[in-house]
């Protein structure tokens, strides 16, 4: 199964201009013109555009890091699943612990988001958060069940996990843990039927992607602020390179 490397751009300074963006494609490209796992960019809504443009003729996917939980309509503000569609967006995050924490969104919004993704045929990454490892014990059932109400195992969902303790904070969790947490993610989704693939995030950077990926197991990444270097991204999208 390829890896998923997903950058999270977020609201950072660092791509306040479309021409950051511009300059991150430039260094970005030749850095993973060889990498055969799935590159994701994920940017802020004003930038989809110039980075579908930039990222054009690679395999780089350019994603978005919200949509509406509605299909269409006077909803001001809002963009819809089908306008990244028809921007030549390939991927949305959704649920991101920033959105649940500051936005309101639960795992019910969460999955009109996600049954909209997929009516639109964009590959939704969606996030499982928690505060505590034992709450993520207590909860990862009930966020799974209610996720994921009517997604169909031969869709193509991808799941990420991340306790917001390590969430921008440097404290990333050990890898023993990342390979707990994957696997029990890994084994509710089995019995559920589902085969998608497991992500880990918080804190993720050069210097400890590779245990995450190789010794973890987990099936790919979700970066956040080390996503804003081009160098460092493009480090971790190799990290299990021989
Ligand atoms: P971080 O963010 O890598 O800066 O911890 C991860 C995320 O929010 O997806």
């Amino acid at each position: 199964m390829k890896k998923w490397y997903i950058a999270n751009f977020k609201m950072s300074k660092e791509v306040e201009s479309e021409q950051s963006i511009v300059n991150y494609a430039e260094k970005f490209i030749p850095l993973v013109e060889d990498v055969e796992d799935n590159v994701v960019i994920c940017a802020p809504y004003i930038h989809l555009s110039e980075a579908v443009a930039q990222f054009i003729d690679t395999d780089v996917l350019v994603g978005a890091e919200n949509c509406a939980m509605w299909e269409a309509g006077a909803y001001t503000g809002e963009i819809s699943a089908a306008m990244l569609d028809k921007a030549g967006v390939k991927v949305v995050i959704l649920g991101h612990s920033e959105r649940r924490n500051y936005f309101g969104e639960d795992n019910t919004i969460v999955n009109k988001k996600l049954t909209l993704a997929l009516k639109y045929g964009l590959i939704p990454v969606v996030c499982l958060s928690f505060e505590t490892e034992d709450a993520f014990k207590e909860t990862l059932k009930d966020q799974l069940d209610s996720v994921l109400k009517d997604v169909s195992a031969d869709e193509n969902v991808v799941i990420a996990f991340e306790p917001t303790f390590a969430i921008g904070t440097g404290k990333a969790l050990g890898k023993e843990e990342v390979k707990q947490f994957t696997k029990q993610i890994k084994d509710q989704l089995k019995d559920k039927g589902y085969d998608f693939p497991v992500l880990y995030g918080g804190s993720v950077k050069p210097d400890n992607a590779k245990d995450f990926i190789v010794e973890a197991g987990a099936d790919g990444l979700l970066v956040g602020g080390a996503s804003l270097d081009p160098e460092k991204f493009a480090e971790i999208c190799t990290c299990a390179k021989d």
